[in-house]
């Protein structure tokens, strides 16, 4: 279910075991990652686990951002902050 806001998520990506939906990465507290402190986004960034401890997908492809150096995750996490927000319920997860 994508929205239209940028970076909303709801986009789906097919993958060879089942479909995989992009989240809320806008600054929204409740749906989005508004809540996350740096830490926890390095984590998700670097290591792929959500704040909650969860494994995320590999459909979101950190393996690729773990070696980004911190000015870069800094500015990266800046740049959500000031993202349009959108109170959307990202569909962790979910496969179909
Ligand atoms: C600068 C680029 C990116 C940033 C800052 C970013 C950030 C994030 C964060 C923080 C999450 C976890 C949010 C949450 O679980 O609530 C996430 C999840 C996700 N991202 Fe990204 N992402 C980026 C690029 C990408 C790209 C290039 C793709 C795929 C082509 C992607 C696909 C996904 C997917 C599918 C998830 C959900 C994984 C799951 O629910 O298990 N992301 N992203």
């Amino acid at each position: 279910m994508a929205t239209g806001v940028v970076n909303a998520g709801g986009r789906p990506l097919e993958t060879p075991f089942g479909t995989v939906y992009t989240t809320n990465i806008t600054p929204d507290v409740d749906t989005g990652i508004g809540a996350w402190s740096y830490p926890a986004f390095e984590r998700a960034m670097r290591e792929g686990i959500h704040r909650d401890g969860r494994h995320l997908y590999p459909a979101f492809p950190y393996t690729h951002f773990a070696r980004t150096n911190d000015a870069d995750l800094q500015a990266l996490i800046e740049a959500t902050a000031e993202m349009e927000m959108a109170d959307i319920d990202a569909t962790f997860g979910r496969m179909s």
